[in-house]
């Protein structure tokens, strides 16, 4: 697949301190020697660096986004607690719903009233979906991708803010990317399921888990694979543009 308008999502998860911020200067520079100006790069830092990150990148295409959020719309007494409308004005675009890390404390439900909250805000949506091990050889893949994807969707009208991460919970942080006949049938499943809930709309899939500058030479090839959802490999700028370079060459 040659592909010149792809989604590359750094994720930093709980990493960053504010001096780290100087590794996406590189970021930049790669980008304006780049021919290629439709890729969308994202950057999750922790809540604590969106705007510094934001400020880094305010002359760029670059976008930013929180890893997580409240569902909850109002301000109130809610410690410890980040909404939509803190992530907007700190100046988020997007915010990660669902992320597997957390998803054992979280249900479907509750990734629902986010993504409801987050629209609310306008602020776009990177919905992560994905199976456990034990699922996933139990033969229940299909099924819990059609739970987490029909319920996180309900009464969402239009799905063109939301980018749908299909992230194996089994591959995240462990090395391991599914087979390619796997993941094909996966992408075809998801593709079925949001099809026959929301007609005729546009959307994207991505994938994560484990993306690294080797193995996404291969994972590259899935059709309708329309970026990456990147964790450890995100961190040194080096090796997340290795990935894009590779992704888009
Ligand atoms: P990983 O994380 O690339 O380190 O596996 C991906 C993710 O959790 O989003």
């Amino acid at each position: 697949m040659t592909n010149n308008n792809m989604i590359f999502i750094a994720n930093w998860k709980m990493n960053g301190e504010k001096s780290h911020i100087s590794g996406i200067n590189k970021t930049i520079k790669f980008l304006k020697q780049s021919k290629n100006k439709k890729n969308q790069i994202i950057y999750c830092p922790p809540f604590t660096l969106i705007s510094s990150v934001k400020n880094k990148v305010k002359n760029t295409k670059i976008k930013v986004g929180a890893q997580n959020l409240s569902q909850l719309n109002d301000y109130g007494a809610f410690t410890g607690s980040v909404n939509s409308k803190l992530i907007k004005s700190a100046g988020g675009d997007y915010v990660i719903v669902g992320h597997s890390e957390i998803r054992n404390q979280e249900n479907d439900i509750l990734i629902n009233k986010k993504i409801h909250s987050a629209l609310k805000e306008k602020l776009k949506v990177i919905l992560c979906i994905g199976e456990t091990y034990k699922e996933k050889k139990n033969n229940k893949t299909l099924s819990v991708l059609k739970t987490q994807i029909t319920i996180a969707l309900k009464n969402i009208k239009k799905i063109n803010n939301i980018i749908f991460a299909y992230e194996p919970r089994w591959a995240i942080g462990t090395g391991k990317i599914p087979k390619s006949s796997e993941l094909r049938k996966n992408f075809k499943d998801i593709n079925n399921i949001i099809n026959k809930l929301k007609k005729n709309q546009k959307y994207k899939i991505i994938y994560g888990g484990s993306v690294n500058s080797k193995n996404v030479l291969e994972l590259k090839k899935i059709n309708d694979l329309k970026g990456f959802l990147i964790g450890s490999a995100s961190l040194r700028a080096k090796n997340f543009i290795d990935i894009i370079k590779k992704s888009t060459n």
